[in-house]
């Protein structure tokens, strides 16, 4: 059976695939990169992670795949400001593949006036250049990548962040772990993307997650928009059995929207039985419910199998649109927009 790679190969100019299944590679290169950066440990209170889009979701990854490994607060920060509560000698890390984003430059600049510990992971830009200029260490990403594309380094480096701050002991075994379980998984993710891919197409998808897996539903969530260039969405268990369940009942009048539930062996059992019963209780409206779940050993590694699944069912949908799933023109008029502004 075809895995329909060779498809989306026709389309995808920018090596989008090649960068999706390279995500092992992707880790073990960025935990050579950090130990390459010698970066002093940086005992803090709590740490943030500022950054937008593909280079914001290494910070909620990471505090996901830590869950109750972590001893102190670890936020990602998606704006220009950091919370007014923030403490002077939090640790910040901030993350800009470009390193041109108007927002994650703000929060450097907050960071200083804050009395932050700071930290910068990016290709170059002008993150790089202020933080050169202001002596804060640098972890150099590598070039020629979608910043989406980027999400194995991102989450590295967020991990390394909490490691430093002393609010966990570190993930980098298991970092080790999860890239030769998803090279050994290769073929069992690619076989599912694409039969997923056949039940998901030309429908709406709304993503939940729980716990682990709650990132994941938004990093699909934003895959889906960017790469196949669709509106999706993603939602929460438990809250969303206390609201959005309701507009279910609706959802077939308005369109097609598939409800996709991805659950983990780690969740709460009441989270658990919540998928379950909210994958019945949807089912009538639904254009089709998923439940999937991760195989392995170690939450980092299943997290990692449900973005790569994810990442490739969007690569598949884009391609049955006849789109290249790299370009995002759209957010690039709007930041070139907002710089003339
Ligand atoms: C594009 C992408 C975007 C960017 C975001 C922030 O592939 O994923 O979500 O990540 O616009 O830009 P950077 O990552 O350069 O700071």
């Amino acid at each position: 059976m075809s895995d329909g790679f060779d498809q989306i190969r026709a389309l995808d100019r920018e090596g989008q695939l090649d960068a999706v299944l390279a995500m092992p590679d992707h880790l073990r290169d960025a935990l050579w990169r950090i130990e390459s950066a010698r970066l002093a440990p940086m005992e803090a209170p709590a740490a943030f992670v500022c950054g937008m889009g593909g280079s914001a979701i290494g910070g909620d990854l990471a505090a996901a795949a830590l869950g109750d490994r972590l001893s102190k607060p670890l936020f990602t920060v998606r704006g220009y400001e950091l919370p007014s509560w923030a403490f002077a000698g939090s640790a910040v890390l901030c993350s800009s593949y470009s390193g041109n984003t108007e927002e994650t430059l703000a929060c450097f600049s907050a960071a200083e006036a804050l009395g932050a510990q700071r930290l910068v992971a990016t290709t170059g830009g002008k993150l790089a250049e202020a933080a050169r200029a202001e002596a804060v260490p640098v972890i150099g990403l590598p070039a020629a990548l979608q910043p989406r594309a980027a999400v194995g380094y991102m989450f590295c480096v967020a991990a390394e962040l909490a490691a430093l701050a002393g609010a966990d002991p570190g993930l980098k075994t298991e970092i080790d772990g999860a890239a030769a379980h998803l090279e050994d998984r290769r073929e069992a993710i690619a076989a599912r993307a694409l039969e997923l891919a056949d039940r998901l197409e030309g429908t709406c998808p709304v993503i939940y997650g729980s716990d682990l897996t709650a990132p994941v539903a938004f990093r699909w969530k934003g895959q889906f928009n960017e790469n196949a260039k669709l509106p999706a969405f993603n939602s929460v268990l438990p809250e969303a059995n206390h609201n959005e369940l309701v507009g279910w009942e609706g959802s077939s009048e308005i369109g097609r929207f598939s409800c996709v539930l991805l659950e983990d062996s780690d969740q709460h059992p009441r989270e658990r039985r919540r998928m379950e019963i909210t994958a019945e209780l949807v089912e009538p409206s639904a254009a089709g419910v998923l439940r999937l779940e991760a195989e392995g050993p170690t939450r980092t590694g299943r997290m990692l199998e449900l973005v790569m699944l994810g990442d490739l069912i969007s690569l598949h949908i884009a391609t049955r649109r006849g789109i290249d799933p790299s370009p995002v023109p759209v957010i690039d008029t709007l930041k070139a927009r907002l710089a003339d502004s």
